[in-house]
């Protein structure tokens, strides 16, 4: 689902200072209240601020207001040219060997692919014997590794085939790290499993900000029958901001985590992957285990002074008024 953005002009007194406080800037100019509710379409450059949206971004569930933008439209995707027309959206194709145990994981170009008759956008783990060494996987990374807080939306749907896990998350390192994963061996089995074998459902974890803390900001959120993760698109989110970390599924919140929340910067991840680990994702799949990308939209702050620098000249050409307002997340 698209988000509607709102360009909201604020032309009180009252607001155009709030918005210049919020942003530490001077307001140009001081009108009679008019609010003007004009729907734009979403801004598709990359790293780059819209034209529309200048001064950011406003989420009404947290009442935050960010100040870049990231999507990922897979039908604007040039299906022969995947790295450049990844690039022009603000991200780029992960290349590389992972040491891993018991295998490794080789995230590798050729396992994404556009799907035109889904329109989606595809993360192969490639399917094969199990006794691979490393399993071809697949991983997009945004160019912008800079992101410090934000609101960060996934429309995806999972693979109904075993033994990967699809993961959409925040990463600066092993300790500073927000995940939402889909463990594809653990959807439809049932409720109790084996000593060690994840819960079924999403698993949501933040990780600790040192090896020595005990893991706490881990909990499974069961797929418990509202939806099927395989059979259709959902919205998989998380809201971060320096007081904790919110969790939504189709804009149904989770209550917050507030312990070893991440204060660097970094990028934002989506893979599908097997190292066949029996416990976690298990595998590797006997058969392409596909994740499918339908839009991913990314609401941010950075701490890169030159694109802080480029967004305030942006906000400033555009007299001081020019912040959208997200609509919230639906659903399905
Ligand atoms: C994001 O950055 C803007 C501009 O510096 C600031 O006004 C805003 O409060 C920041 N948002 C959060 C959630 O930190
Ligand atoms: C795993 O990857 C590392 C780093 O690329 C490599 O040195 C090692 O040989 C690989 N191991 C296997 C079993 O392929
Ligand atoms: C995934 O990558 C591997 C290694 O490059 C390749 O052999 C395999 O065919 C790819 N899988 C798909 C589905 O393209
Ligand atoms: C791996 O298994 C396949 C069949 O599943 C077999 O053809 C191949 O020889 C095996 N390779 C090794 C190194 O054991
Ligand atoms: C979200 O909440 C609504 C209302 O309680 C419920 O009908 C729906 O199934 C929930 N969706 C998910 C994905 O949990
Ligand atoms: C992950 O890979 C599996 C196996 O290839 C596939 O079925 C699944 O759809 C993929 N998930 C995503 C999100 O691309």
């Amino acid at each position: 689902m698209q988000p509607e953005i709102r360009l909201f002009l604020y032309f009180t007194l009252l607001i155009v200072t709030a918005q210049a406080s919020l942003f530490k800037l001077t307001p140009k100019s001081r009108r009679s209240y008019q609010p003007l509710y004009k729907r734009v379409p979403t801004p598709a450059n990359a790293g780059s601020v819209s034209s529309i949206c200048s001064c950011g971004y406003y989420i009404p569930e947290t009442k935050q207001t960010f100040t870049h933008y990231v999507t990922l439209k897979p039908d604007a995707l040039s299906a022969n040219n995947l790295p450049d027309s990844l690039s022009k959206q603000g991200w780029e194709i992960s290349s590389y060997e992972l040491t891993s145990k018991p295998k490794n994981i080789t995230y590798t170009p050729s396992n994404l692919s556009f799907n035109p008759s889904s329109r989606a956008l595809e993360l192969i783990v490639s399917g094969g014997s199990t006794n691979r060494t490393s399993i071809p996987s697949a991983e997009i990374s945004t160019k912008i590794n800079s992101i410090r807080y934000g609101s960060f939306r996934f429309k995806v749907k999972a693979s109904p085939v075993a033994g990967a896990c699809s993961g959409m998350f925040f990463y600066k390192d092993d300790n500073h790290e927000i995940d939402i994963e889909i463990l594809t061996s653990h959807i439809h089995n049932g409720g109790s499993q084996a000593d060690g074998i994840p819960l079924p459902g999403l698993q949501l974890t933040v990780q600790r900000l040192t090896q020595s803390q005990t893991l706490s900001n881990y909990k499974v959120l069961p797929f418990d029958g509202s939806y099927d993760p395989t059979k259709g698109y959902h919205e998989y989110r998380f809201d971060w901001l320096q007081s904790g970390v919110r969790y939504f599924i189709d804009g149904n919140s989770t209550s917050p985590y507030t312990k070893f929340i991440p204060n660097v910067p970094g990028s934002i991840l989506i893979n599908n992957w097997s190292n066949g680990d029996r416990y976690w994702p298990a595998g590797p799949p006997t058969q392409n285990s596909i994740l499918s990308i339908r839009e991913v939209d990314l609401y941010f702050n950075v701490t890169d002074p030159s694109l802080l620098r480029a967004w305030e000249a942006g906000c400033k050409s555009a007299g001081y008024v020019r912040t959208c307002s997200v609509a919230p997340s639906k659903g399905g």
